[in-house]
């Protein structure tokens, strides 16, 4: 299967649809990662805080990804000095280099030097892509006012690509009765038409699935249409910040 790739501001591409590892119980994670891999997806997420790198390490191979698009690390270094260690455990873990590598979270007094560190490790060919994840625009503008390179993810008004964490809501969206109603419509299920939703907004996912019925399923979220109609209802389901599903960032 062919997946669509969404365009970084860097000149690299990342497959919509990815896979994430965040909370999975740790005897399987090597096994779902595989399924995963197995399955067609190409874009696995972790992250140092998930403490799973070396088990989703297991299940991806360099061999099973000629075109070097597998893993998508976010990372939460806290401090400069500590980038360098932080990717070292990463590569070393996983047995792989990530093709992105994020700061997980804005860490007040923290982000703006770990994003310098980050960068020169890109300079220094020890990265590919790098991000930021739950970045507000304040953070942003401040990593760019100290004339630091655009960040591959997380803000589309300033050219950066958004990747939506979490794409089911960590699953209470799957409950909506809007949703409910457009995949009646659709014939899909709730899962692949919030999927889908996203995929034609262009945002890169990466749901989490606990067994390989659900993990085929959410990645053939691709082959069917979503009417300007049915974007429109499931736009209107958004309730902003009461909708989060995860901490707020504190401002920059
Ligand atoms: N950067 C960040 O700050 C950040 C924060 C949060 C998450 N993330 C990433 O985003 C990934 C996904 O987020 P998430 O794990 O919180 O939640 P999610 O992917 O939005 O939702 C996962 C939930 O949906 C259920 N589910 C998945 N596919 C389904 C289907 N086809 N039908 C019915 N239920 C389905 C799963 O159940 P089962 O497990 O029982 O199948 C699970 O309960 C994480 O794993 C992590 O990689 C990043």
């Amino acid at each position: 299967m062919l997946l669509d790739t969404i365009p970084l501001n860097d000149g690299c591409q990342i497959p919509q649809i990815g896979f994430g590892t965040c909370l999975m119980p740790s005897p399987d994670t090597e096994r779902l990662v595989g399924t995963a891999l197995v399955a067609g997806y190409r874009h696995i997420d972790t992250a140092r805080y998930y403490r799973n790198e070396a088990r989703v390490g297991k299940a991806v191979p360099p061999v099973t990804c000629p075109e070097n698009r597998c893993g998508s690390p976010a990372n939460c270094p806290s401090a400069r000095t500590h980038v360098r260690q932080a990717i070292d455990a990463s590569v070393g873990e996983l047995g792989t280099h990530p093709d992105l590598y994020l700061i997980h979270w804005p860490q007040q007094g923290h982000y703006a030097q770990t994003w310098r560190a980050l960068q020169e490790a890109q300079a220094d060919g020890r990265l590919r892509s790098v991000g930021v994840s739950d970045f507000h625009r304040g953070h942003l503008e401040r990593i760019l006012g100290d004339g630091g390179i655009r960040p591959a993810v997380n803000c589309a008004d300033l050219g950066i690509a958004v990747q939506a964490w979490s794409p089911l809501g960590a699953g209470a969206v799957l409950r909506d009765r809007t949703i409910a109603s457009v995949a009646q419509d659709v014939g899909r299920s709730s899962a692949q038409v919030i999927l889908r939703w996203h995929l034609r907004r262009g945002d890169p996912v990466m749901p989490k699935a606990g067994a390989g019925p659900r993990i085929r399923e959410n990645l053939a979220s691709d082959d069917f249409v979503l009417s300007p109609g049915d974007m429109t209802r499931t736009d209107r389901i958004d309730r902003g910040e009461r909708g989060r599903s995860g901490p707020r960032p504190a401002a920059a």
